[in-house]
C-alpha cells in the first residue's frame, strides 16, 4: 500500500513538505552577492543544480523575492559557494532572515575573499566557489529559477586529486533533506557505466 497526496489533497506549505521530502538529498547552494549599495548577502539555497554544460549554466531558486535573487537581478552576479560539513551551523545561520543592510558575512563573522571574476566576494573558508554572470530568470508560480552563466570555478588545491578534479571525501558537502533534516556525505562507491551491447 501507498499513501497517495495531490496538491488538492494538502494545500499549502504541506505539499511543499511533502516534495522537500522525497526530492532528497539535495546540494546546498550558499549564494553570496552584493547588493547596489554595497551590502554582500550570503544564503542557502537547496534548490539548485546545473542546468547546461555549453555553456555553462547552474541555477537556483528563490522561494518568494529575497536578498539574493533581488541583488542577482540588480547586479547581474553571484556566486555559488560550497557548503561543506565544517561550515554547516554557519550556512544555517545566514538563512536567518536578516534585513537587507545587514551583511550575513559581518553579522556571522564569515571570512570572504575577493572573486576573481565578478564583484560579489567569495566564502574564504568554502574550497569551491562557483563565479556565475547573471544569465537569466524564470518566474514560476511563487517562485523564480536564477540562471547563472559560470565564468569561473576556484577550487581550493588542497582537495583536488592527481586528475585535477575535487575529491568528494575531501569536499564534505552538506546536504539538505526534508524536515529540518541534512546529511553528510555517506559511503562513496565508483560504478561505471555499462555500453549497450546488443
Ligand atoms: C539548507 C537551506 C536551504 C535553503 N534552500 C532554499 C531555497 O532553495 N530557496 C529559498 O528561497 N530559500 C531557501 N532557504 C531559505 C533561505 O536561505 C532564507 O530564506 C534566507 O533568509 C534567504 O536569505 P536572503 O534574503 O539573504 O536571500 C534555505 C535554507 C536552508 C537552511
Amino acid at each position: 500500500m501507498r499513501t497517495e497526496q495531490t496538491p488538492d489533497d494538502l494545500p499549502g506549505r504541506a505539499f511543499y513538505k511533502l516534495m522537500t521530502s522525497v526530492v532528497v538529498p539535495r546540494p546546498i547552494a550558499w549564494v553570496s552577492t552584493t547588493s547596489e549599495s554595497g551590502v554582500d548577502n550570503l544564503a542557502p539555497h537547496s534548490f539548485f543544480t546545473i542546468s547546461c554544460t555549453e555553456p555553462p549554466i547552474v541555477q537556483f531558486t528563490s522561494v518568494g523575492r529575497k536578498d539574493s535573487l533581488r541583488n542577482a537581478e540588480a547586479t547581474g552576479e553571484f556566486v555559488v559557494n560550497l557548503a561543506s560539513e565544517s561550515l554547516q551551523d554557519q550556512v544555517n545561520a545566514s538563512a536567518t532572515d536578516y534585513p537587507s543592510h545587514v551583511s550575513e558575512f559581518d553579522a556571522l563573522d564569515i571570512g570572504r575573499e575577493a572573486s576573481t571574476t565578478v564583484r560579489p566576494p567569495r566564502v574564504a573558508d568554502s574550497p569551491v566557489a562557483v563565479e556565475c554572470a547573471l544569465h537569466s530568470t524564470l518566474r514560476l508560480g511563487d517562485s523564480t529559477v536564477v540562471f547563472g552563466r559560470v565564468l569561473n570555478v576556484a577550487v581550493d588545491e588542497n582537495v583536488l586529486k592527481d586528475d585535477g578534479l575535487p575529491d568528494v571525501t575531501l569536499l564534505r558537502p552538506m546536504a539538505r533533506l526534508g524536515r529540518n533534516e541534512w546529511s553528510a556525505l555517506g559511503e562513496v562507491r565508483g560504478i561505471d557505466r555499462i555500453p549497450y551491447r546488443p
